[in-house]
């Protein structure tokens, strides 16, 4: 069993010290508002944080590793119990946007009804709620009194919602007096969330249970969930990270049919092609493909990749579709599998909605990127002089281009947003998380932070938003530090 989810008695054990006298308020608010709303004293207080992906988008579902960080910006739940019911009442500090709700525990069995034709909020509670009573079937798992405070922009591909599904199980855990590994929590929540109708892979979660301080987080899925702290390379002038959201909003949940869920089977069924014509057993994922192909072979990491996308650019058939891709039924022809077991197989549990598959640009997206997780990886652990920097920005901006090009979860403001950091001294500029609007992320250094924020804000935001207020540019780019990973905080 892997660690426990740690305990902190002080905020400087999970935020930067720069960032802890903000963060004292805000607990402090939070808590004063549990008590007034719900007229009693709070037992326990969760935190579990957002992330940026540093590099190794769309990857994680195919079975390679990425590269996150977690972020200050999080998702706190103060909460007490009762033992007389088992009622859940669930609170927002922001209750304009997300009201109050209360449902009551079904059984050990249903535990709760999630309705995941609704984009509601309560529903991500829900998933970690049931996601942890379904592993503990409890007989009365105790009625609770929640208050939640988030931070962590709603679609702004800083994964919000794997921040709230991890703190809401964690809550129940905690609630329930109950223990559970770092590992178990990570992996629970990575089913739960699937309870909301997107098909998404482990990186959120596991980012957001199991960073580590001052580390960024290599993730590995295959053959377990297995994670490494990644030191960030020590260069003069220090490095750092800006997040920059573009705004647009791209809620997973909203897009899913024509974008995340549609990916999540193209690659599947890319998978499913490259092991036919290269003659292995049907598999599910591009991960599998490669450890098969190359179980024996002398070739390192690196050359296996570069050698696997040759092969499946010669194997492709042409598409007639100028690029476009194929049709369900060339797919079919394909893969030699009938039209309507591929509607079973990977479009009914979660709705796709396409005319093409573009089978092979996914393809070189996907081994592509998870071939530059491995470099970037490398690079950080082997930087000896300052090169370093331009080395991790290339591999950042050849990530954008093919995430632009042939994963197609770009958009015309995060290129905009990408090419103006690019000009004013980010090494590497790319979107984070899913894509498609939300956030992007630059790799620069401490001395040209506030010059990019300036820039970003004249460049960018004031000429897209002519509207927008000096409030919502501060929390639409963030300057941030890798942060601890979901935690009990007790000084309260
Ligand atoms: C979302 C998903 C993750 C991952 C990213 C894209 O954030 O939740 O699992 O697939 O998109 O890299």
């Amino acid at each position: 069993m892997s660690t426990p989810v740690p305990s902190f008695e002080s905020l400087d054990k999970i935020y930067d010290p720069t960032a802890v006298p903000k963060q004292e308020k805000r607990y402090k608010k939070l808590i004063a508002e549990f008590e007034k709303v719900y007229q009693r004293k709070p037992e326990f207080v969760v935190r579990s944080p957002g992330r940026v992906n540093l590099i190794g988008e769309h990857i994680d579902y195919c079975g390679f590793g990425v590269l996150p960080m977690a972020i200050e910006r999080d998702v706190i739940i103060v909460g007490s119990t009762i033992d007389e019911d088992t009622k859940v009442r669930l609170a927002n500090i922001n209750d304009k946007k997300y009201p109050a709700r209360e449902f009551d525990y079904e059984g050990k069995d249903k535990v709760v009804t999630i309705d995941a034709t609704k984009l509601e909020w309560s529903n991500y509670f829900k998933c970690g709620y049931k996601g942890m009573l379904e592993k503990f079937r409890l007989d009365k798992p105790k009625g609770l009194f929640l208050m939640v405070d988030g931070t962590v922009p709603a679609g702004g591909g800083l994964s919000s919602s794997a921040a709230f599904v991890c703190a809401s199980a964690l809550a129940v855990v905690t609630a329930n007096k109950l223990s559970i590994s770092k590992t178990e929590l990570t992996e629970i929540a990575i089913v739960a969330e699937r309870n909301v109708g997107v098909n998404s892979g482990g990186m959120d979660q596991s980012a957001s249970v199991l960073s580590e301080k001052d580390f960024a987080l290599h993730v590995e899925f295959v053959p377990k969930l297995h994670t490494a702290p990644v030191p960030l390379p020590v260069t003069s002038p220090k490095l750092a990270f800006v997040i920059a959201n573009t705004l647009v909003t791209a809620d997973k949940f909203v897009t899913a049919p024509r974008n995340y869920n549609l990916r999540v089977v193209e690659t599947h069924m890319a998978a499913l092609f490259l092991a036919k014509v290269l003659n292995l057993p049907p598999v599910d994922t591009l991960k599998e493909v490669y450890d098969l192909y190359y179980q024996d072979s002398s070739l390192n990491e690196v050359e296996r990749f570069s050698d696997l996308l040759a092969k499946a650019e010669q194997h492709y058939p042409k598409d007639n579709t100028e690029g476009n891709g194929f049709t369900l039924e060339e797919v079919s022809k394909m893969l030699d599998i009938p039209v309507k077991e591929l509607q079973a197989r990977y479009m009914t549990r979660f709705p796709v909605e396409t005319d093409y598959f573009r089978l092979l640009q996914r393809t070189k997206h996907v081994l592509s990127e998870a071939s530059r997780v491995i470099e970037f990886r490398k690079t950080c652990e082997n930087s000896k002089d300052d090169s370093t920097l331009k080395a991790l920005g290339n591999l950042m901006n050849a990530s954008q281009e093919s995430c632009d090009k042939m994963f197609m979860c770009s958009c015309p403001e995060i290129n905009n947003v990408c090419e103006i950091a690019r000009k004013h001294g980010s090494f590497g500029s790319r979107l984070s998380g899913a894509g498609w609007g939300g956030s992007t992320v630059h790799l620069t250094t401490e001395d040209n932070v506030p010059k990019l924020i300036e820039v970003l804000k004249n460049e960018f935001y004031r000429k897209t938003y002519p509207n927008i207020t000096e409030e919502e540019l501060d929390d639409a780019i963030i300057a941030t530090k890798p942060c601890s990973g979901a935690a009990i905080y007790t000084g309260f």
